[in-house]
């Protein structure tokens, strides 16, 4: 038996919860961004993923029009800061309602580092920083999809691993449902299959 949901008969924000609760777990882009006046400005957004490999596009969606939306329209740039676990209470901090004008980093107290490509600064205490050029935003309903071209990428040796980001050094945070957010843990393995060795589904293996 399944329970059916219709967002036709159902508000926006009951609909919302559905979908958070059930699009999970999402990870976190603490984005960076510095406004025309020189702001700069730093919120999470866990509608994030990768666009595409070659050239390297990520992607965020900003859900109604905010600080970090506005700034990237104007300037073109922006930092996607990699959120781990230890700065759990640092990232839900700027994702404080502060009036237009206000630095998060300077309200939640966090420290940058300059970027090697782009204007906006990094969080220093991100293990990992993709500096980004806009690419494209396309608007769909109450929402904005930023595109962003990776022109650089700066990794904390502290996290690397024979030269490459290790899961259970990185320690990432993502988004659940309601208030909840995850740590990794119980991480697996598994090859994908050529299909010139499939042996058949995995139940009759
Ligand atoms: C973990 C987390 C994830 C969030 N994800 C999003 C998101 O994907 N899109 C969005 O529009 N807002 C998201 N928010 C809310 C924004 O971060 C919040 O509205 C913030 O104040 C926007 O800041 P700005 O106006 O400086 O851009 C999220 C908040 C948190 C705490």
């Amino acid at each position: 038996m399944r329970t059916d949901f219709d967002p036709a008969a159902m508000s926006r924000n009951e609909f919302y919860k559905l979908l958070t609760a059930t699009v999970v777990p999402r990870p976190i882009a603490w984005v960076s961004t510095t406004s025309a006046h020189g702001t700069h400005n730093l919120a999470p957004h866990s509608f994030f993923t990768i666009a595409s490999v070659a050239p390297p596009v990520v992607q965020f969606s900003s859900v109604g029009r905010k600080d970090t939306l506005h700034n990237v329209e104007a300037t073109g740039q922006f930092v996607v800061n990699f959120a781990p676990e230890g700065l759990f209470e640092q990232i839900n901090d700027t994702g404080t309602d502060f009036p237009h004008g206000v630095s998060e980093f300077e309200a939640a107290g966090i420290a940058t580092e300059p970027s090697l490509r782009v204007k906006p600064p990094r969080v220093a205490a991100s293990p990992v920083a993709l500096e980004c050029e806009l690419h494209s935003t396309l608007r769909i309903g109450d929402g904005t999809v930023v595109f962003g071209r990776v022109v650089h990428a700066a990794v904390s040796e502290d996290v690397l691993v024979d030269g490459h980001p290790e899961i259970s050094r990185l320690k990432p945070l993502s988004r659940l449902g309601k208030d909840e957010w995850a740590a990794v843990s119980g991480v697996r393995e598994i090859s994908r299959i050529r299909h010139a060795d499939w042996r058949g589904p995995a139940g009759d293996r």
